[in-house]
């Protein structure tokens, strides 16, 4: 039974959990470091798992080391976990938003397998996207392994270049937030015409999660979905008319290039960390 050892036990941590109890992983071979009395008692209470406060402890006899805790964490917790890891050689998973494997490689070790992902918030309700990229001491088991746990969550997808998980930041980590500013625009100028803002929010809201299940559910392209609800002459037309002389696409090409940078500057501003 391989073994899987979570380093933080917050809201990642608990959804990756609860996915992969529902794939019939079984608790017993789960532990979790977590350094709040609380959150240990639920996370036993409420998945069954074991709950450590010590670090070594929840990583001591694990094949599988998931690193869920904040990326400012990190420096503190390689510490603790180098003689463990020296020992055992785990998979290192790290789920740490802009953490880079050379910096994981530097702090954890320099021989460790190690996966790097980037998963968004809808993995919290079972319906995430993740990227994900490998080192090259990462076997194809280990490969499997890593998917089937982040599987357990959502969507993944493997990447051949590292540097493609700050686009992976743009497009999927941060893009929730683009689809909320949007039905948040929607709602604002649906009440500037006298629309409720509960009502407003409630067709926009359900317009968001159809588009979405109609461009995933049915495999088309979205530029031939888009095609469908444009009639000649009719109110998308003129919808998406105005967006594009708003120049549309290059608003946001710009927010994405914004957001792959930002993603990179985070990562370099762990550079000096030791
Ligand atoms: N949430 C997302 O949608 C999302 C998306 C992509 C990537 N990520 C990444 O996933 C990671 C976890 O995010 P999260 O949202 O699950 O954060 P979170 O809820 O804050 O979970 C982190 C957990 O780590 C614990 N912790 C703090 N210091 C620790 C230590 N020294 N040793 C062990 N555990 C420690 C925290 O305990 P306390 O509460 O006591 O501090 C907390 O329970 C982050 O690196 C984030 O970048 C998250």
């Amino acid at each position: 039974m391989t073994r899987l050892a979570f380093i933080g036990g917050g809201n990642m941590a608990r959804s990756l959990i609860g996915g992969l109890l529902k794939t019939g992983v079984a608790a017993s071979s789960i532990s979790v470091a977590e350094p709040r009395a609380e959150a240990r008692q639920e996370l036993g209470r409420e998945f069954g798992v074991a709950c450590y406060a010590d670090n070594r402890q929840a990583a001591g006899d694990a094949d599988v080391l998931i690193l869920a805790v904040k990326p400012q964490i990190m420096p503190a917790v390689h510490g603790e976990l180098k003689d463990v890891l020296a020992r055992q050689r785990p998979l290192l998973i790290s789920i740490a938003a802009g953490v880079r494997i050379d910096q994981l490689e530097r702090w954890f070790g320099h021989a460790l397998p190690i996966v790097r992902c980037m998963p968004n918030t809808p993995a919290l309700i079972g319906a995430g996207a993740t990227g994900l990229f490998a080192n090259r001491r990462v076997s194809a088991e280990q490969r499997a392994l890593a998917q089937h746990i982040l599987d357990a969550v959502g969507l993944t997808r493997w990447l051949d270049e590292e540097s493609l998980l700050d686009t992976v930041t743009a497009i999927s980590g941060s893009s929730p937030a683009y689809f909320f500013a949007l039905v948040e625009a929607l709602e604002d100028a649906a009440f500037s015409q006298g629309m409720s803002r509960d009502t407003a929010r409630a067709l926009a809201a359900q317009a968001c999660l159809g588009a979405g299940r109609m461009l995933t559910e049915s495999g088309e392209d979205p530029s031939v979905l888009r095609k469908r609800v444009t009639s000649p002459n009719g109110t998308t037309q003129a919808a998406l008319e105005s967006f594009a002389a708003d120049h549309f696409n290059q608003v946001v090409a710009r927010a994405v290039a914004a957001a792959t940078r930002r993603g990179g500057e985070m990562a370099a501003a762990l550079d000096d960390t030791p």
